[in-house]
Order: C-alpha cells, then structure tokens, then sequence
C-alpha cells in the first residue's frame, strides 16, 4: 500500500507544532533544542521535545518522547504514525538518530518523516531512512 503524500497544510501544522514543543525542550548541555510533532493514523497530532540529563547518556531525543507522549494518550491498542516532522533551533539539517529510525519504524512503517535537509526541508519514508529495520 502507497501512502498517502502529506498535504502543505499537514506539513505546515506538524512543523509548527514541533516548533512550539521545541520551545519546551530541556538542552542545557548541548544547548540544541528539538522539537517533534507526530501524526497518528487517526488523526491525533502528539508532540515532543528533548530532554538532556547530566549523566549525558541518558538524554532523551524529542521524537522518541513524542512516541512516548503519543502512547501515553492514546486509547487503542496501538498508534499507527503517519507523519513525524522535527525541528532544531539551530535550523541547521536534522534528521532522526539512528535510535529514534527504529523507533519510528516499530509504530509506522508507512511513516513519513519531515525534516530540514541540506537543501531545506525534505519528506523520506522511514523505510527509506531505515530500509531494514529491526524486528522481533
Ligand atoms: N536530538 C533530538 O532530540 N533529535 C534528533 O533528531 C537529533 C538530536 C537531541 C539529542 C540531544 O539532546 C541534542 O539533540 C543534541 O544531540
């Protein structure tokens, strides 16, 4: 199945949203706050942002915790993401981690990832940001 191209206005929406996460982003370490917002199949739009810790491994990326904040509210079984947009306050290019692909992945493998690349802003699939992600 082909999934359905995100419309300017999705975009747009998801990106402000994520901007507006960003916002509440805890990065005193790195000083680079991130801010996500995703799309559920159902229409729900659930954002996040990072969260650093002085033990530095421990820091949290924003997209895994607006995965985390999506289930946390959500009333079904599962969510089924269908967009994830990220921004940074550097608007310098970023994609997701290697981490968050997989995470991504696990909960939308149809997703679609928005992201500022080294030309602007750009929509991959996760699959093609993760062509074999890992499963159980
Ligand atoms: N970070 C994210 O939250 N998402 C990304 O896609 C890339 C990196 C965070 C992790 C850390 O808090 C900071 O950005 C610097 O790496």
């Amino acid at each position: 199945m082909t999934t359905p191209v995100l419309t300017e206005s999705e975009q747009q929406k998801l990106r402000s949203v994520a901007t507006q996460a960003m916002k509440n982003a805890y990065a005193p370490y790195s000083q680079f706050h991130v801010g996500a917002a995703l799309l559920t199949a159902s229409g729900d739009i659930v954002a996040g942002c990072n969260i650093e810790n002085a033990s530095y491994g421990l820091s949290m990326c924003a997209e895994r915790n607006a995965i985390a904040n999506a289930i946390i509210s959500n009333e079904k079984d599962t969510i089924d993401i269908r967009a994830i947009a990220v921004v940074n306050s550097k608007n310098v290019p970023c994609s997701p981690c290697g981490a968050c692909r997989q995470v991504i992945w696990e909960f939308g493998q149809n997703a679609q990832v928005i992201f500022l690349g080294s030309q602007g802003w750009q929509i991959l699939t996760i699959k093609e940001l993760l062509p074999v992600g890992f499963s159980l």
